[in-house]
């Protein structure tokens, strides 16, 4: 058992890459005692604090995990047992989700507040306990409470087990980009009053690699990031949207990226210039550095893609490559710059996200179910509710801006809904009835109905133990069609199909891939389009779907998925631990 605290970013990521290295390069361990030694308990320390942090020369008070922006580096192998403790040092309610982590049967561990668990109080600590199966790659850990997600994120690396080696020749150095939003404001304080008025929330003031905005933004050139390179060798990127509301294209000058891996699995290689990325996603890319160092220097950009009806940040944060220059002073070398795609690209958003394929070998199959048992369409986009009484509202026509899943705007429930279902005690909490189809079927890319009022309920499905499922998701242009990044917890999904307009269950499914579909956690919904995933449903709990834009989030786009227990002992969920936190 060795041990780690989440404490300075770059010493412990660095310690312990080289204690890994170390252990995998030098040592010759035989077979047994290296199974033995392969899955290793990780201890980690996640105390939520307060740090002041200044930006585009605003100085604030932020919530933080250990004083740090972005948060700690979790590092992990394949296998490996993770236990997390997460101490609430600030007046808000906290909890963590580990966006990605499967979580087969621990799912008291997943985080996100009011649905696995009650938010951490104030002087209140949870140990989060879980192992990584079957995953390795990219991932990222959040708050998972209103927007505090904002400051509070940082990157989960999952390192294959000892003595596997990558798909692909093992990089030079492997480097965590990790994008974030920068805000002026109190982001709690934006949504709060987005919610009051029913008017869309402020936007960011501007992005943020691994923390940093860059040269591009009023009194930032100090706060940029630099990715030093030497001549000949391979980097691998491990890129992170941890963003709040804003898809993103990401390009680095005269440099081509080849993407090998999207949330956690791998995929055949597949070589752009621009890479788009969904809040929610995570994708490991090698960038090779030219043999000889240029004269010059190179901007790695990422700004938005953006198709709906509302304001949105649209600025670039950029970051520098510089290479080992043997003789010339780095400063006085041209920069090249990338070009990006249009803002509003959705042909590029298309074709990029259709381009992605699992891996799909021997080793590293695609085990796409290939029959379906439960069917579901899902309409996925905006609406709105009333304006209460006596109150004025900004949303549309004086109304609230809301967003639903087929109609319904999902209402938080004040006790944790996993709580609920594995104690028996759901009456009052939620009911069983989430319609697997729209109740009121429209022209969902067409012009939009009269009436968009959406319902408020908390409501779920309930999956029996190992059904495969088949999920349409369809936009809607109500409100303006938009693409919507859809996150499930606790599973990954294969993405079988995809396209513009509506869904048509007779002609659509004959375009399924049902070879070697990516398979990721979160799915950009095409915008006024639709996406077809299918899971199997073997991991018993309570799991969350919703868009990872959060703005979206809080107006209701959000539900929940119950799947029962299975017949043998490890099918089943077991009971709370003992710290689980109390509402
Ligand atoms: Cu990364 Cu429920 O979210």
């Amino acid at each position: 058992m060795i041990k780690h605290k989440g404490g300075s970013l770059f010493p412990s990521w660095a310690l312990a890459v080289a204690l890994l290295s170390f252990v995998s390069d030098l040592c010759f361990i035989p077979e047994v005692v290296l199974a033995k030694h392969a899955d290793i308990t990780r201890h980690y320390k996640f105390d939520i604090k307060l740090q002041n942090v200044t930006r585009l020369c605003h100085t604030k008070s932020i919530v933080t995990v250990n004083g740090k922006f972005p948060g700690p580096r979790i590092v992990a192998r394949e296998g490996d047992n993770l236990l997390i403790k997460v101490a609430n040092h600030v007046r808000n309610n906290i909890s963590i989700h580990w966006h990605g982590i499967r979580q087969l049967q621990s799912g008291w561990a997943d985080g996100p507040a009011y649905i696995t668990q009650c938010p951490i109080q104030t002087g209140q600590s949870y140990v989060y306990n879980f192992t990584i199966v079957g995953q390795r790659g990219t991932l990222f850990w959040h708050a998972h409470i209103s927007w505090l997600r904002a400051t509070v994120y940082g990157p989960i690396i999952i390192l294959p087990k000892h003595n596997v080696s990558y798909p692909f020749a093992k990089p030079y150095k492997e480097v965590p980009i990790v994008f974030g939003e920068w805000w002026n404001a109190d982001p709690e304080a934006v949504i709060s009053q987005a919610l009051q008025t029913g008017g869309g929330p402020n936007v960011s003031d501007a992005y943020t690699i691994n923390g940093l905005p860059g040269p591009l933004y009023n009194c930032s050139a100090n706060d940029t990031f630099k990715l030093k390179v030497k001549p000949g060798k391979t980097y691998l990127l491990r890129l992170i949207n941890a963003a709040l509301n804003d898809e993103l294209f990401f390009s680095i000058a005269n440099h081509s990226l080849t993407i090998v891996e999207a949330d956690a699995v791998y995929t055949k290689p597949y070589k752009t210039h621009t890479i788009l990325i969904a809040p929610g996603q995570t994708t490991n890319v090698l960038l090779h550095a030219k043999t000889q160092a240029p004269q010059a220097a190179f901007l790695m950009e990422a700004r938005p893609y953006f198709t709906g009806q509302g304001t949105f940040d649209n600025s670039t944060v950029a970051g520098i490559l510089e290479y080992e220059q043997p003789t010339t002073p780095i400063k006085n070398l041209p920069l090249f710059r990338p070009k990006l795609p249009a803002l509003n690209d959705t042909n590029y958003a298309a074709n990029f996200s259709q381009s992605l394929r699992s891996l799909a070998n021997a080793q590293f199959p695609a085990i796409v179910p290939q029959t379906v048992q439960k069917r579901f369409l899902f309409t996925v986009g905006l609406g709105s509710s009333p304006c209460p009484k006596n109150q004025t509202c900004q949303g549309p026509n004086g109304t609230k801006f809301a967003a639903s899943v087929n109609n319904l705007s999902f209402a938080l429930p004040t006790t944790a809904l996993l709580q609920a279902h594995f104690f028996g005690q759901s009456n009052g909490v939620y009911t069983n009835d989430f319609p697997s189809t729209p109740l009121m079927p429209f022209n969902y890319t067409g012009t939009p109905p009269n009436n968009t009022l959406v319902t408020n309920a908390t409501k779920v499905v309930v999956l029996p133990f190992n059904t495969s499922v088949e999920l349409v998701m369809q936009d809607t242009s109500i409100l303006g069609a938009e693409s919507h990044p859809l996150h499930i917890h606790g599973f990954n999904f294969f993405i079988v199909g995809q396209g513009f307009g509506n869904f048509n269950p007779n002609k659509d499914p004959s375009n399924f891939n049902l070879m070697d579909p990516v398979e990721r956690n979160t799915v950009a919904v095409p915008s006024g389009g639709w996406v077809a995933i299918r899971f199997l449903a073997d991991n018993p709990g309570v799991w969350f779907m919703h868009c990872h834009f959060e703005v979206h989030m809080s107006w209701g786009l959000r539900m929940a998925w119950v799947v029962m227990d299975g017949k043998l002992p490890n099918q089943k969920l077991p009971p709370p631990p003992s710290d689980l936190p109390k509402c």
